[in-house]
């Protein structure tokens, strides 16, 4: 029996189902659209959100002050190596299960369920935080406007009993009262319906959304690069060594993405050139604004002042960071054109995000792992609309009722969880199949992935441990449905 959980699919065979009628997704996307896909799915609620909490720190962890551009740089590289990782095996694999199917190709049957399983968790739940982020902003953005979104249609139940007053003046139910996400929901119900019109209109809209957030970043950092006081950048590491590796922990939320574009493998018209140029590429433009936003943000604002405007403003750094500046005249205007592009960057992720899921699933129903019905394809606009709708109602309702702060603990612990096999893939299968054609080849095979693995294994030691409990729950939960359904159904072990 052991020997059949760990038994491999020949990526050969992999490769050739992908082309099977009927389950022929569309090739339309070029190497820039990647590009686009990539930076759509890495820019928003990391650096929009969170790193306010990860230069000034909070009750749970030191701040890492100026020295979070360093943390970003650090994070960048761990985040190098696994995505010279995912590049060899996107070029030479090209799939949309990503690391769910190069696992399968590498290290076998039940490996690669666990990994598919883990990025329900990258994916689904990384998208359950970005809508609750989302939802404040959109609620800050209309308010610009004069448009005030009721507290109790746009909080989560745990969240809402914090806030004095708001269960008490939310209305009741039979003597419970009423609390949920409407906005999060909304937003994941109309990307679901934009996702299953065609992958086409998504890239378009995605190369939109890209281009303004980039537009608006530039801005941020060309603005504010006037208000910056170097003496604010000393001293460099208030928290020592600990504030940056904390700032690294919480930056990596920002990082996560590039890998999502493997998914649309299949839908690339030069899978073995494009994806490589789309996974580095958009994860180096990324990295250079990061370092550049975390420059201005922490020379605007001096260490000392940041701690103190904790909490609430603190979810919204950049705008933060441009009222701090005092800028004459145009200083709200500036804030308005930010928290509108907050809302387009998140938007983006959302988007790029609800299209991985799916795919991912509709690899694993190939596989004959989930139902066959998550591997149809829209007879009219060729996306797999089954999981799509699956994937918008499990994130959309979730998103309703959860905390944001949860959320993304559990997507970084999946997300490097996955990284880490994908790392290791690379050294099994350069042993197994030395002469495989690699049409893109990570450089310094093993010491890359190795570092790659080491690396991420430094970030998930430093998350706190109810996220490992919370993580080791979810795999189980996977085993026993594994076990139940995909073990006597999967279609490698039926031809064994
Ligand atoms: N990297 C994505 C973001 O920051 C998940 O929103």
């Amino acid at each position: 029996m052991l020997k059949q959980l760990f038994k491999t699919k020949s990526l050969d065979a992999l490769v050739h189902e992908s082309d099977e009628p009927g389950h022929q997704l569309k090739r339309v996307l070029g190497a820039f659209d990647v590009v686009m896909l990539g930076i759509g799915a890495i820019i928003g609620a990391g650096i929009f959100a969170t790193i306010g909490t990860a230069a000034a720190g909070d009750a749970m962890r030191p701040g890492a002050g100026p020295a979070l551009m360093l943390s970003f740089v650090l994070t960048g590289i761990a985040c190098g190596f696994a995505a010279l990782c995912y590049a060899e095996f996107s070029a030479m694999v090209p799939i949309s299960g990503s690391a769910y199917t190069y696992s399968y190709g590498t290290l076998g049957e039940l490996v690669a369920w666990i990994i598919g399983w883990d990025l329900i968790i990258e994916y689904a739940v990384g998208n359950v935080a970005v809508a609750i982020s989302w939802a404040n902003y959109f609620k800050t953005f209309v308010a610009g406007f004069g448009i005030i979104i009721p507290d109790w249609m746009s909080i989560d139940y745990r969240t809402a009993e914090k806030i004095p007053g708001l269960l008490e003046h939310a209305p009741h139910a039979f003597g419970v009262p009423i609390v949920f996400n409407l906005p999060a929901f909304s937003i994941v119900a109309l990307i679901t319906v934009v996702l299953v019109l065609g992958i086409r209109e998504s890239s378009r809209l995605t190369t939109i959304m890209v281009i303004i957030k980039l537009a608006v970043l530039g801005l941020f950092i060309w603005v504010g690069f006037h208000y910056v006081k170097p003496a604010n950048w000393t001293p460099f590491a208030p928290n020592g060594w600990s504030g940056i590796q904390a700032g690294a922990a919480v930056v990596f939320f920002a990082y996560i993405g590039f890998d999502a574009v493997s998914t649309v493998a299949e839908e690339v018209k030069n899978p073995k050139r494009d994806l490589p140029i789309g996974i580095i590429g958009s994860l180096i433009v990324s990295t250079i604004i990061y370092i550049l936003v975390a420059g201005v943000f922490t020379g605007i604002i001096p260490f000392k002042a940041l701690v103190k405007t904790l909490s609430t403003s603190q979810a919204e750094p950049l705008t933060l960071a441009i009222q701090y500046a005092h800028i004459k005249n145009w200083g709200n205007f500036l804030v308005g054109i930010i928290a509108f592009g907050s809302v387009i960057a998140h938007t983006a992720v959302l988007l790029v995000f609800q299209l991985g899921q799916p795919r991912i699933f509709f690899s694993m129903a190939r596989d004959g792992l989930l139902p066959q019905s998550f591997a149809k394809v829209h007879p009219k606009y060729r996306t797999p609309y089954v999981t799509t709708i699956l994937t918008g109602l499990i994130v959309g309702i979730t998103a309703m009722f959860t905390t944001i702060d949860e959320m993304v603990d559990l997507t970084n612990i999946g997300t490097l969880f996955a990284f880490m096999l994908v790392c290791a893939g690379i050294i099994i299968l350069r042993k197994k199949e030395p002469d495989r054609p690699r049409p893109f080849r990570t450089p310094w095979v093993p010491l890359i992935p190795l570092l790659g693995i080491a690396a991420c294994l430094y970030l998930v030691l430093g998350l706190p441990w109810i996220t490992w409990i919370r993580f080791a729950g979810w795999l189980i939960i996977g085993m026993i449905v594994y076990f139940s359904y995909g073990y006597k159904r999967s279609l490698l072990r039926k031809n064994l």
